[in-house]
């Protein structure tokens, strides 16, 4: 792997991801990992982040003095760019002068491996105070910027680079120029990892994990649980039993899309199982929200374990127990909980709705290295329907966190109505890719006067929530097309019964969440 060190900024993930889209393999690792470490990796290049600190600052994060002494191709960017001259014998100034933001930087224009080919001026991310004022004996300095003197720098033989900017932001305009020199060109890493690799990785693995062991897996109609149970069955065939808890909180089509698209797609064996009574009638008379997802938690663990008994039982019966579960988990939540250290203790995210705490079952983790754009990829590579694949991202507890007040059949029924129209006319206008979510919520408890034909109505608002988001930690509202609102508020109004008025909702996130509830 290219090992991504780790200063302790929130630009680790990113460059992380930003390898792999040129097809390289990446890892993250803490910085304080040793030199025999690095080593015991194999590394075939090394990438030092950026970091919140100045190193001339107490307890600023270091790096192991050997890691340069290894032989190891290495990149360092901001921090890490000052670190790698520190550590080499140039000079790191602290001038005091800060470069914050999209700053004008002046390039060599020769054929130099890291910035060839590029333009001579540039716009490039900044953020640091102290500043490389002497470029380290041997290197030759490959930009600067107005207050910048050794803005980028480089030792061919060594193969030693480094650039001050964060070329990982895409407010660099040629930063994934800079990170693909780099590894490609001064490194000489081939582009070589692909969905493809992966799989054929995976399924190897998967195999050598669980043997002859029978495996279960809760599909929630999600990507993750999608491509995690797709990447199993592929490995293990029929020793795989899919759980799909239909809970009545759906939105229109999820439950054919698992039964029918997606078992068409993997031919994984699926047991359904048709908890919406079960889960409605629990629901009945309840409007607080926490109480809402505390009663949907319980539910979804008992419609579970109730499976799970069946098919203990089954396989037992058959001598092949069941020994593993299948988990979607993904590298950012390893790295979250301190997977990426090495050394930290990793817990295991649950992220199927609240799964049993206390699973005897060993967990098989196929996507605990991808981030989710190459889930995606991967699914669509194994060939699952798209609208699983590019499926944005919907709360576990389905729809019943998007009716405020009381959930009734009657009301799901009404909000999925709502919902299927905005999410069509949100595709038909292409902008699914502008949009983190939508959640459309249904005010069950809410009514107001309006005029239809000659009648006074009394009916519900239906709220649109479009987002934008990175991560869905922070989201601001989607500036939808007017066009595309009214289209959707035309239709909603028309054709879902009971409801005579549709609102958009203008929040950022924070305030707001994301979901109502
Ligand atoms: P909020 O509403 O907290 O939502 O801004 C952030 C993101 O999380 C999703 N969400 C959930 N996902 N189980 C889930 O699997 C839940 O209980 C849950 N609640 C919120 C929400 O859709 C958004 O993407």
């Amino acid at each position: 792997p290219v090992l991504v060190v780790d200063f302790g900024a929130q630009y680790a993930q990113l460059i992380a991801r930003r390898v792999r889209e040129a097809s390289v393999y990446s890892e993250i690792v803490p910085h304080t990992i040793t030199a025999e470490e690095v080593a015991a990796r194999n590394p075939v290049g090394i990438v030092l982040s950026g970091g919140p600190s100045s190193v001339y600052e107490e307890g600023a994060p270091s790096l192991d003095e050997g890691i340069l002494q290894l032989g190891v191709p290495t990149l360092g960017i901001c921090y890490g760019f000052q670190v790698m001259a520190r550590q080499l014998g140039g000079e790191v100034a602290h001038t005091g002068q800060r470069e914050y933001g999209a700053t004008a930087v002046t390039a060599r224009t020769d054929d130099n491996r890291l910035l060839g080919g590029q333009p001579e001026h540039q716009t490039v991310w900044m953020s640091h105070g102290d500043s490389v004022a002497v470029a380290p004996e041997g290197f030759e300095v490959l930009a600067s910027t107005a207050s910048t003197p050794v803005a980028a720098f480089a030792n061919d033989e060594k193969q030693f680079y480094g650039v001050q900017w964060h070329p990982e932001v895409k407010h660099s305009e040629y930063g994934q120029d800079v990170l693909e020199n780099f590894l490609h060109r001064a490194a000489g890493i081939p582009a070589d990892w692909n969905a493809g690799n992966v799989i054929a990785e995976q399924v190897a693995r998967i195999r050598e994990q669980v043997g002859s062991a029978r495996v279960i897996s809760a599909l929630s109609g999600g990507v993750d649980s999608a491509v995690s149970t797709a990447l199993v069955q592929q490995a293990v065939g029929d020793q795989l039993t899919a759980v799909f808890v239909d809970h009545g909180l759906l939105r229109k089509g999820e439950r054919e899309q698992v039964q029918q698209d997606y078992v068409q797609a993997t031919g994984v064996r699926l047991v359904t199982v048709d908890a919406a009574d079960t889960f409605l009638a629990a629901l009945e008379g309840v409007s607080d929200p926490e109480q809402k997802r505390k009663i949907i938690g319980r539910e979804f663990i008992r419609a579970f374990e109730q499976a799970e008994r069946d098919l203990i039982a089954e396989a037992a019966a058959e001598g092949e127990p069941i020994r593993f579960l299948v988990q979607g988990t993904l590298y950012p939540d390893v790295v979250e909980s301190g997977g990426g250290t090495g050394t930290a203790n990793i817990k295991s995210h649950h992220n199927v709705g609240g799964l049993p705490e206390d699973l005897q079952f060993e967990l098989v983790e196929p996507l605990r290295t991808l981030f989710k754009d190459e889930v995606r990829q991967i699914g669509r590579e194994l060939g699952l329907p798209e609208a699983i694949v590019g499926r944005q991202p919907f709360p576990g507890p389905g729809l019943g966190i998007r009716i405020v007040g009381e959930v009734t059949r009657d009301r799901l029924d009404l909000l999925r109505e709502a919902d299927a129209i905005a999410r069509e006319e949100l595709s038909a206008a292409g902008l699914d890719g502008e949009i983190w979510q939508c959640p459309v919520v249904l005010l069950a408890d809410v009514r107001s006067v309006g005029v239809q034909g000659d009648g006074r109505t009394y009916g519900h608002p239906i709220v649109l929530r479009p987002v934008s988001s990175e991560d869905a930690m922070t989201a601001d509202w989607t500036r939808l097309p007017y066009d595309v609102l009214a289209k959707i508020s035309n239709r909603i109004t028309n054709e879902v019964r009971e409801v005579n008025r549709v609102v958009l909702d203008v929040t950022s996130k924070p305030p707001g969440t994301i979901e109502w509830e």
